[in-house]
């Protein structure tokens, strides 16, 4: 499974930049080691690498069931298990040695193989789809790990043996009784459980597989680690939750830079024409103190004591620095409207300027950036807001930027009609929007069509955001 793809050449130089080991030309060392690798221990017994970590020094974690030695020899001082990556002649190279293990304890069941890499350079990709069973065709690179606390993600795996399939998450925190892989003895394991459909099925060797969820970052793909595979059987499989692993054995995952997706112009905001009149929001929101996405707020009209009443988008990072929040071009009455203000604590707060003001511009850009007076009450980790089970609404993280496709199921919130999803009928629409009080109309482009079925945004709920379950 050694890659000499040109395809990798440019994830590998990006790979080198994020992790800053400087200057290296791709060409030279194109033994590269990756989760989904296939490896050995001992030269007894095969298994996958899951995801490059650090745990004083760089290495990898996979399954304690790789081990061939009792408990990989860890724990008594004589020499741990040596691993060993299987390159695609069948040819064998010793890449390591077992560093830290738990099998059983908090649960749990991981290796941390301690890589000696003297050609080979570890990258934070993981093994995707794959065209044939012989050419890595995809790798991913692993931007951060995620802790699923609810069943229905898509979430995919890769198995040295059998290779890429993607399945649902079936159930979160199971115990599962596997035998302990020296002398048998039933050992309970705290694992998540993943269905997947399809005539594959996961054998031993593929047992330490990456475990991710795959995101589609405006083209390009990349992945959350998830865990390793930790049992296989008939249609689903059990995996290790990596971040009981790296707080367990105080390891580190090693993750790729992706560049900041910083450059406001690039957002575009959601535009209905239709003002259906549904009044049924919640708007109890929680934390009345702080703007988040989702919240309302008020642009003054010039020269006026009235205000237009919108809905925050995200907060965003200018890459200048400059802190604000984003919302709909046309919540600006007027490009001399700069004062911003929102309720705190029952009184209008005035929380920032408008500074930029895109009302349907050439390139059909509708949005406007308000710079904050203050971060205080700007929530600087990105928010959605979302309602649980008992309608009670939640702050969910959002995690990155994502562009959903044709068919996908996003949610929005607006200050005035609360939580609405809805299916994408049509991407990259055009489409003219009429303004009140003898504004012209304007046209905007690159929007994205949802039908929200009965349920629909009104007045006010302009500039709210909009987000997949998963929180992107
Ligand atoms: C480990 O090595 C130390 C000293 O090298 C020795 O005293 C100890 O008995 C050894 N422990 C085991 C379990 O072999
Ligand atoms: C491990 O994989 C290598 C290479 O595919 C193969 O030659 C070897 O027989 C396998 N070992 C076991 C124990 O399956
Ligand atoms: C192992 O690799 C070396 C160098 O690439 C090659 O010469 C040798 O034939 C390989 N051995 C096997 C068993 O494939
Ligand atoms: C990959 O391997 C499987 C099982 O060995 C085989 O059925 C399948 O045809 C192979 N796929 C390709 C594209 O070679
Ligand atoms: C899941 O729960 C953990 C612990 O409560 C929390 O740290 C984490 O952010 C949650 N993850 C998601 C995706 O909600
Ligand atoms: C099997 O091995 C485990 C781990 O080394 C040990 O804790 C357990 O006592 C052993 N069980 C038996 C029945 O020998
Ligand atoms: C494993 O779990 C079962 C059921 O929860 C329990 O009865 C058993 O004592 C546990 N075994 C160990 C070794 O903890
Ligand atoms: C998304 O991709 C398009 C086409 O590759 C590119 O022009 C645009 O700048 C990208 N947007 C972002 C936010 O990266
Ligand atoms: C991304 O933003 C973070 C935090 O502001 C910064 O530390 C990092 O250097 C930025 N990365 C790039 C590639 O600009
Ligand atoms: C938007 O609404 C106005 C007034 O109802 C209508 O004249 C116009 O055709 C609509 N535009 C679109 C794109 O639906």
């Amino acid at each position: 499974m050694k890659i000499s793809s040109k395809k990798i050449i440019p994830l590998f130089i990006l790979s080198l930049l994020g992790s800053g080991s400087g200057e290296k030309d791709p060409d030279e060392s194109d033994l590269v080691f990756f989760a989904g690798y296939p490896i050995s221990f001992e030269n007894q017994k095969n298994c996958t690498a899951a995801f490059i970590a650090n745990k004083q020094g760089i290495g990898f974690i996979t399954s304690a069931q790789c081990c061939v030695k009792n408990n990989c020899n860890f724990f008594p001082n004589q020499s741990a298990d040596n691993v060993y990556a299987i390159e695609d002649d069948g040819n064998v190279t010793l890449i390591g040695a077992v560093y830290d293990m738990m099998f059983g304890n908090n649960g749990l069941d991981y290796v941390f193989v301690t890589s000696i890499l003297i050609d080979w350079d570890n990258i934070p990709y993981t093994t995707g789809l794959t065209s044939d069973n012989d050419t890595i065709s995809e790798l991913y690179p692993i931007t951060s790990y995620l802790t699923l606390n609810e069943t229905g993600h898509k979430v995919c795996t890769y198995g040295a043996k059998n290779g890429y399939l993607c399945g649902l998450l079936q159930a979160i925190n199971v115990e599962i009784t596997v035998p302990n892989p020296w002398n048998g003895s039933l050992t309970n394991l705290s694992v998540n459980e993943v269905y997947f459909f399809g005539e594959k099925e996961f054998e031993n060797e593929d047992i330490g597989g990456p475990v991710y969820i795959q995101i589609d970052n405006n083209g390009t793909t990349i992945a959350q680690a998830l865990g390793h595979i930790t049992q296989t059987g008939h249609r689903h499989f059990y995996y290790t939750p990596i971040e009981k692993v790296l707080s367990a054995g105080i390891i580190e995952l090693t993750t790729s830079q992706q560049d900041n997706a910083t450059d406001v112009t690039e957002v575009k905001t959601l535009e209905w024409n239709d003002t259906l009149n549904i009044m049924d929001s919640k708007n109890k929101v929680g934390r009345p103190n702080y703007i988040y996405a989702g919240s309302r707020i008020y642009v003054q009209i010039s020269n006026t004591q009235s205000s237009f009443s919108c809905t925050a988008g995200f907060p965003v990072i200018k890459p200048n620095g400059i802190k604000g929040i984003l919302t709909a071009g046309h919540c600006v009455y007027k490009n001399n409207d700069p004062d911003v203000y929102t309720i705190v604590d029952g009184k209008l707060e005035d929380i920032g300027d408008a500074t930029k003001v895109a009302v349907g511009d050439r390139d059909g850009n509708e949005y406007a950036f308000i710079e904050l007076h203050t971060w205080i009450w700007g929530d600087p980790t990105a928010c959605a807001v979302k309602p649980d089970r008992n309608g009670i609404l939640q702050f969910v993280p959002i995690t990155s930027l994502y562009t959903p496709k044709l068919g996908e199921r996003v949610c929005g919130f607006g200050s005035f009609n609360g939580y609405i999803c809805g299916k994408i009928v049509a991407v990259d629409v055009t489409a003219e929007f009429t303004r009140s009080e003898g504004l012209p109309n304007y046209v905007a482009k690159s929007l994205y069509k949802v039908d929200t079925g009965k349920k629909g945004f009104g007045e006010g709920d302009s500039g709210g955001p909009i987000f997949t379950s998963e929180g992107l």
